[in-house]
């Protein structure tokens, strides 16, 4: 008898195909997002989960989800998910590293040159007519080439970011829990500092960290004051890591200059107060959102399911500690 899995959001045909080679599927193709209680519902009966970031995989539901043994999550962030209810109960837990990683250090640059350069606000006043010809002092915005590029958190997509700003002739800094290796920091040109550091000298600050209760607004009130008035603050990373209000706040009085985010406390709730900025680009979480890449997504967590559910080690495991209570 095939395992049955949930897969709890619209899927690539190429994926269900390959699942049901394996399992037997259900899949929420209509894609509406179920509540915590049709969720548990659901999987009642199921030994997969294949889930998305708009899912809470926790201990309440793990409790109501006797068969459980896998949890693969089409992210690499997974703030979603319980791991050590995960852990607890035996299931394990996986994620999609490494195939986004380019498409997100893409859209990062996006902001960097969205928000530097006005785009976004200069678009919708050209749409609104407000262009009346050329001026000398138009619409001035800030250059990137040969800025002061500030990376918190060089990662696989800190780093990817990091490669990018060689074309602009920037100057890297970075902050990191860990010190990356000298060799790297050479490959991508790039100077540790602290976070003080970072925030003080940095043209553009921009985050990669995964969301947790230690990144839990990193950037408050205080940071955005030790920040340059000239700077601009990106967020591709999780909504959280920023307290939006305090933002909102800095970018009103002119504490920084602009910002460019593409996730938010509450999404797909904004602060009211972004909207009636200009000097902020809003992004609805597109970060990993191409055609090939979100193929590759669904794909790597659709292998991590099977790898599980057939017994073996699923290539992104989160919580090896899992195997030992694995029913
Ligand atoms: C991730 O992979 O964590 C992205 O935010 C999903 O789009």
């Amino acid at each position: 008898m095939k395992p049955k899995i949930l897969v709890t959001r619209e899927v690539f045909d190429e994926t269900l195909d390959y699942l049901a080679q394996h399992c037997e599927v259900e899949s929420n193709q209509q894609d509406v997002a179920l509540s915590p209680d049709a969720l548990a519902k659901k999987l009642a009966d199921r030994e997969g989960v294949m889930c998305a970031l708009t899912d809470r995989i926790d201990a309440a539901l793990i409790g109501r989800c006797p068969r459980l043994k896998a949890v693969a999550n089409i992210a690499v962030g997974y703030n979603n998910i319980d791991l050590a209810a995960c852990t607890a109960r035996g299931v394990m837990a996986t994620n999609t590293p490494g195939v986004l990683d380019d498409s997100t250090a893409d859209l990062a640059w996006a902001l960097i040159l969205g928000a530097a350069r006005r785009l976004t606000e200069l678009e919708r006043r050209v749409r609104g007519g407000e262009w009346k010809g050329w001026r000398l002092k138009q619409w001035l915005g800030v250059d990137v080439h040969h800025a002061t590029l500030g990376i918190f958190g060089m990662g696989r997509i800190g780093q990817a970011i990091a490669r990018r700003a060689a074309g602009f002739e920037m100057k890297v800094i970075y902050h990191n829990r860990k010190r990356i290796a000298p060799e790297l920091e050479r490959r991508l040109n790039a100077e540790y500092v602290s976070k003080e550091e970072l925030l003080g000298r940095a043209d553009f600050v921009v985050l990669q960290v995964p969301y947790s209760p230690d990144t839990h607004h990193l950037i408050g009130g205080a940071e955005l004051k030790r920040m340059k008035p000239s700077a601009i603050l990106i967020n591709s990373t999780r909504g959280g890591v920023v307290d939006d209000a305090a933002l909102v706040a800095a970018l009103r009085d002119g504490t920084i200059r602009a910002a460019g985010l593409d996730v938010f406390e509450n999404e797909p709730s904004l602060n009211p107060g972004f909207l009636d900025l200009h000097n902020v680009v809003l992004m609805p979480h597109i970060g990993s959102s191409t055609e090939s890449t979100r193929r590759a997504m669904a794909m790597t967590a659709a292998k991590n399911l099977i790898a599980v559910l057939a017994g073996g080690e699923p290539p992104n495991l989160l919580n090896p500690e899992a195997r030992g209570n694995y029913r």
